[in-house]
């Protein structure tokens, strides 16, 4: 995990690659620098915050805040204070937050996505969308200039796309962001499943089929009930499928559209992958609003594409 030292240094840190590789805009370099920053700031919160948890008091019987309310709170401090962003939407809030009116980019960020395994000491992660403009609604995923995702884990790890591949970065001792894999890509055909929301099998005959092929082939099952740390495994492994479809208990899906379907769709574009809702890419699902979930297919493109032929088959 060492990254090529052929790589010239100014290449290797986060803003470098932005620079010189990636050649963002400058705002946007800055803007995704911001975020780098806040999601640091998170990545420490976790280790060291009282075990993380909701609503408990500390020592002084202080009300201890919420892990994701601390995280929402910690990116919408970076947000407000560079002046960049006009809006952003998130999961902490019901409608679109205003920031700066004439700022040129618009944000969508689950702050701290997969909160719930905190004290199973599973990883978790942030995930951003950004889009030029005044706000996120109208818009499609395919319209995002940039997406990035933070992972928590054992290590700290940012992967994000402007539009020209997908990059790897590790957070270093010193607090750096150090370019880990130049390209992440995921191959047409999977290997590994990650099924979730596994009550769609008794409500969708084409759903029971192909993971009843998944188990028949011996594919490697691989669900952490993180959705940044499943898909992450795709990118990593470079190949892989992650489902979440609807069903009784989640008649829309359960993943919410515009800050984990959306930025995952673009990456896993960027990376040679597909994601689909069963009928159509999630890139062209226009967002309607903040709180607006989709069913989820990713990963690997023929296993999307079949499993969508499967669904649209047997209902
Ligand atoms: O944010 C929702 C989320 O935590 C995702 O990270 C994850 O993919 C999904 O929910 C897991 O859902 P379930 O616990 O139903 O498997
Ligand atoms: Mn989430």
């Amino acid at each position: 995990m060492t990254p090529s030292p052929s790589v010239p240094a100014e290449l290797r840190s986060l803003n470098g690659h932005l620079f010189h590789v990636s050649k963002a805009p400058d705002k946007l370099r800055h803007l995704i620098n911001d975020l780098s920053r806040a999601a640091k700031y998170i990545s420490y919160a976790i280790k060291t915050t009282e075990a993380g948890l909701a609503g408990s008091v500390n020592m002084f019987g202080e009300e201890q805040v919420k892990l994701d309310v601390l995280s929402d709170r910690i990116i919408q401090e970076h947000l407000r204070e560079n002046l960049l962003v006009s809006s952003y939407a998130c999961e902490e809030h019901d409608s679109i937050v205003d920031l700066s009116p004439d700022a040129p980019y618009a944000v969508a960020f689950d702050p701290l996505d997969g909160s719930s395994l905190v004290d199973a000491n599973l990883a978790i992660g942030s995930i951003f969308g950004i889009y030029e403009g005044k706000e996120i609604i109208g818009h499609t995923p395919r319209e995002q200039v940039a997406a990035l995702y933070v992972l928590y884990g054992p290590r700290t790890l940012l992967v994000y796309s402007t539009g020209s591949g997908v990059h790897e970065f590790l957070l270093n001792d010193v607090g750096e962001f150090i370019l880990l894999r130049e390209h992440l890509g995921i191959g047409d055909n999977a290997k590994n499943f990650s099924p979730g929301n596994l009550r769609g099998i008794d409500e969708s005959q084409g759903y029971r089929d192909i993971v009843e092929s998944w188990l028949s082939q011996q594919m490697t099952l691989r669900y952490s009930g993180c959705l940044v740390a499943d898909v992450h495994h795709i990118f990593s492994k470079g190949q892989g499928i992650f489902t979440f479809p609807a069903s009784h208990k989640y008649p829309q899906g359960k993943l919410r559209h515009a800050f984990e379907c959306g930025p995952f769709a673009y990456l896993v574009n960027q990376a040679g992958g597909a994601a689909s809702d069963g009928t159509q890419e999630i890139l062209d699902i226009p967002i309607t609003a903040v709180d607006q979930r989709c069913p989820l297919f990713i990963g690997s493109k023929n296993e999307v594409q079949r499993l969508c032929t499967s669904l649209a088959m047997k209902k």
